[in-house]
């Protein structure tokens, strides 16, 4: 008798919904990740986080927007999605593959996408990948495109296109900025949403904390410069693989990076505009939170929030001159390690509610998340998990070779971790390592060395990271099958993130780490297939 009562509750439940959270190149540099040497004030994130199950442990598969937006929205990794630059749409070059947005979509969900979801343009077919992804146009906010204009004011008095542009959002083109569009529009959305019977998908990409910084000035109110702490490592690494380096090309060619005449490719960043980038990105960071915060807020007026889940991740990470590193482009763990919230009413809290938080007043201590887990986490295993979670389908894992099979993932659900987790059990079998990778031209730094584009591309690191370290070979890359080819290896990598978290000393070289750099090779040849939880 009660168990033909739940089955009948719920057949009458109405699906969940999901609100998709996609923010731009963040870090987990935020108050609920207690991140002690980039203290940003991120009180909505965290109010999210003190409902949400976080993950310590969580990875995008390559540090760059388009090739990681294109896998995880497809749940396949860059050598079966093909796209490891801007180029390629994978339905005409790598296979008809489902997307995240689509399953829901064909499974009775109305989606929309709101602002920075896929990366515009050919990488997502001629409109973010409508109509197959979504039920109605995506939106992109029209005032994105004075990002590559002269709006930033400068200590000149005059306009310039800078890295570094705080801005009064009244004297901006059109009085406004791209997220505070999106962020209007989302809104607008939900209060659609909030008419219909139809669960939805909403999926709402932000494009701060990425460059340039431009975002309201009194953000930096919050930040005085002399508080700003210089990354832990600021200097190259020891016995780095010149094939290993990202040149920043992005951040130099800024009009006001680029009177500073850093020498090309390693010429550090002046201390204090390493300081003053530090305190411009989480600037941009607590601007973002804020408006992550009026969508949330948006919920619960509409009494959405009991109902929807929410799941919030940076597309990578974002070197902030650790190792003298900046941006992504790399295979660093700064630029690879996002963070990933998720929050399911009913299962992760009882009852969330998400009053706006305002960072300008009276904000203490963050709140600390509801629960934490390190399982290593892959931004492929966010399609399953959400179709899982939301009881849509059960998406089956690919084969080898997947370019004809249109539905199945290369990630895995990590469901039962949400379930295991905030139902007090232990997790105790989970992925024992996360796989990631990023494409060079040449051994050595050249100008197009972060984003060679496929035509040339020459070498590919191949990263695998476990417990205990960080191990990447930079081999061959094979252009028309789309792999690398492990007997051609360039170089290698390896840190260990016990006494080396900054990944500053690599051991690949060292006589005593033999044995580890062969068993890691192995473990990096054998794949993402053997990291699975056994059986
Ligand atoms: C992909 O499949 C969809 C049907 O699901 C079809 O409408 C579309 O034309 C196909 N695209 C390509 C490039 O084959
Ligand atoms: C809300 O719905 C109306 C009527 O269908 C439509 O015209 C409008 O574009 C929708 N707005 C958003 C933000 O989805
Ligand atoms: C950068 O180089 C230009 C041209 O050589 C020079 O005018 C300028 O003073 C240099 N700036 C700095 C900060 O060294
Ligand atoms: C939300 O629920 C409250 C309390 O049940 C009700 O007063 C309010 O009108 C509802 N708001 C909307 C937008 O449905
Ligand atoms: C929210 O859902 C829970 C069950 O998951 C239920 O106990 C609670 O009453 C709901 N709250 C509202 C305001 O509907
Ligand atoms: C979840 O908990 C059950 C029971 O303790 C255990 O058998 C299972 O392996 C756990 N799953 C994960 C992913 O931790
Ligand atoms: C290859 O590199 C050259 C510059 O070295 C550049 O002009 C060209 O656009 C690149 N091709 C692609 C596909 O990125
Ligand atoms: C590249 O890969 C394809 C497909 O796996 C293979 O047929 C070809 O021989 C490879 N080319 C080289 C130069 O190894």
């Amino acid at each position: 008798m009660y168990c033909v009562h739940i089955i009948l509750l719920s057949s009458l439940v109405k699906p969940k919904n999901v609100l998709m959270l996609v923010i731009d190149d963040l870090r987990p540099a935020l108050g609920c990740y207690d991140d002690v040497q980039n203290k940003v004030l991120t009180p909505n994130i965290d109010q999210l986080a003190s409902h949400s199950v976080k993950f310590t442990e969580a990875y995008a598969q390559q540090a760059l927007c388009a090739p990681s937006r294109v896998s995880f929205l497809t749940s396949r990794r860059p050598d079966t999605t093909r796209l490891y630059d801007f180029h390629h749409y994978w339905r005409t070059f790598a296979g008809n593959y489902t997307t995240l947005p689509q399953y829901f979509k064909e499974n009775g969900y109305f989606t929309q996408s709101v602002g920075k979801v896929f990366h515009p343009g050919i990488t997502s077919g001629t409109d973010s990948d409508y109509p197959l992804s979504w039920t109605v146009p995506a939106y992109h906010p029209p005032s994105l495109k004075f990002t590559y204009t002269k709006v930033c004011p400068g200590p000149d008095g005059k306009l310039h296109e800078n890295l570094l542009c705080a801005v009064d959002v009244e004297e901006q083109p059109m009085k406004t900025l791209p997220d505070i569009q999106s962020k209007d529009y989302a809104i607008a959305a939900l209060k659609n949403r909030s008419l219909s019977d139809d669960p939805f998908f909403l999926a709402v990409g932000f494009h701060k904390p990425h460059i340039p910084f431009r975002f309201p000035k009194k953000f930096l109110d919050l930040y005085p410069i002399n508080e700003i702490l210089p990354p832990p490592h600021p200097k190259l690494p020891l016995d780095l693989p010149p094939v290993a380096w990202n040149p920043w090309e992005d951040i130099r060619g800024r009009e006001d990076i680029a009177a500073l005449n850093i020498s090309m490719p390693y010429g550090p960043m002046p201390d204090h505009y390493t300081l003053l980038i530090r305190q411009h990105y989480y600037a941009a960071t607590t601007y973002m939170d804020g408006l992550v915060g009026d969508v949330l807020q948006t919920l619960d007026e509409l009494n959405l929030t009991n109902d929807t889940v929410v799941v919030l991740f940076g597309d990578h990470g974002w070197q902030l001159g650790e190792n003298q590193e900046w941006a992504k482009y790399s295979n660093f763990r700064v630029a690879t390690s996002v963070p990933l919230l998720v929050s399911v009413p009913g299962m992760t809290s009882r009852d969330p509610k998400y009053p706006h938080k305002d960072p300008f007043t009276g904000y203490g201590q963050p709140s600390p998340a509801k629960y934490e887990t390190s399982a290593f986490t892959e931004l492929v295993d966010i399609f399953p998990t959400l179709a899982d979670i939301t009881g849509v389908g059960t998406v089956p894992q690919c084969p080898e070779i997947s370019n004809d099979v249109i539905l199945c993932t290369e990630g895995l659900s990590f469901a039962p971790v949400l379930r295991n987790i905030s139902s007090g059990q232990k997790q105790v079998n989970w992925k024992s390592g996360i796989f990631t990778q990023f494409p060079r031209p040449s051994d050595t730094p050249d100008p197009i060395s972060d984003n060679p584009g496929l035509a040339n591309t020459t070498i590919m690191g191949y990263s695998t990271i476990t417990q205990d370290y960080r191990y990447t070979e930079w081999v061959h890359f094979n252009r028309s099958g789309f792999h690398g080819d492990w007997s051609k290896v360039h170089a290698r990598e390896l840190y260990l993130h016990g006494s080396d978290p900054e990944e500053s000393h690599n051991l690949a070289a060292k006589v005593e780490y033999h044995k580890l750099v062969a068993e890691a090779s192995e473990i990096l040849h054998l794949g993402w297939r053997h990291a699975l939880p056994k059986k």
